[in-house]
């Protein structure tokens, strides 16, 4: 369903991505790992089009999209949640589902006046949906809540009720996991296998909880230095010697770098 041929992404000097081919097979729940800076992110940032790729390709099924912006992508159900969650926090859960999708009667100011019984009409499927969303996902009970209230785990679902008000092809999930406790964590987890199972969503998440991974991912794809370094099932991947000494080689420099900034 996408397949990254080649892609390169530099700040100045750095090789963020550095050659990195990956392919998410369409109904997939497909994991992205690897230890920090590895160009996790990154990689996601410019498959969304928040960040265009030095060199590379981006392929939608047979269409490239490589460069094209993120709401050109959207349209094409292509969706990515972010590292920090990004809800309006001074609106209510509920809102924050109902703004979701986009070219409303009610934005311009002229249909307000003209168009009254269509927005209305408009808003109560809008409502429906979003109830809908919210007992999906289990926080119905928070729709009247101010986002800027949520718990970060809450927030997390809230971004994953926010892909579901559109008909999302693929979303991709940027540590969905941080900062979440466990029971929360698990529910995330249910409602992406649901979302998988019942409603045919293509997922690539990026995580660093490996139970987490372990239990919904196939494959898991490995980044290292901007590089793929190893594809196929979690525990081939977690037992992979390159694998693992890509973990303890960055958690050797980095212990490195606190020392020095110690002395
Ligand atoms: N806009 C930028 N300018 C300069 N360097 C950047 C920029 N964005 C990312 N980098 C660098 O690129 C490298 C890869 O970053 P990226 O955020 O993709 O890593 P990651 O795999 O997502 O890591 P983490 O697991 O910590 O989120 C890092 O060393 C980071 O400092
Ligand atoms: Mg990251």
């Amino acid at each position: 369903m996408i397949r990254v041929e080649n892609l390169h992404k530099h700040f100045g000097g750095f090789r963020a991505c550095d050659g990195a081919s990956i392919e998410i097979a369409e109904g997939s729940i497909t994991g992205l790992i690897g230890p920090n800076g590895a160009g996790k992110s990154t990689l996601f940032n410019v498959i969304a089009g928040v960040l265009p790729p030095t060199s590379g390709r981006v392929f939608m099924g047979e269409e490239e999209i490589t460069g094209l912006p993120p709401h050109e992508l959207f349209h094409k159900g292509l969706l990515r949640t972010f590292q920090i969650a990004h809800e309006f926090s001074s609106m209510t859960v509920r809102e924050n589902l109902m703004m979701v999708p986009g070219g409303q009667t009610g934005e311009t100011l002229w249909n307000t006046w003209v168009k009254r019984a269509q927005i209305a009409e408009e808003e109560a499927k809008l409502r429906d949906k979003a109830e809908e969303v919210l007992e999906f996902l289990t926080i119905d009970h928070l729709a009247d809540e101010k986002a800027g209230n949520l718990s970060g785990g809450q927030k997390k679902l809230l971004e994953l009720g926010r892909t579901m008000m559109v008909d999302a092809k693929i979303v991709f999930l940027d540590e969905v996991g941080a900062g979440v406790n466990r029971t929360l964590l698990r529910t995330i987890g249910d409602a992406i296998i649901r979302l998988n199972e019942e409603r045919g969503y293509t997922f690539c998440l990026i995580e660093h909880d490996m139970d987490f991974i372990g239990r919904l991912c196939d494959p898991v794809i490995c980044m290292a230095e901007g590089k793929v370094l190893a594809v196929g099932k979690a525990q081939e991947i977690m037992s992979n010697e390159r694998v693992i000494e890509a973990y303890l080689g960055t958690g050797l420099k980095n212990r490195a770098k606190t020392e020095a900034t110690a002395e």
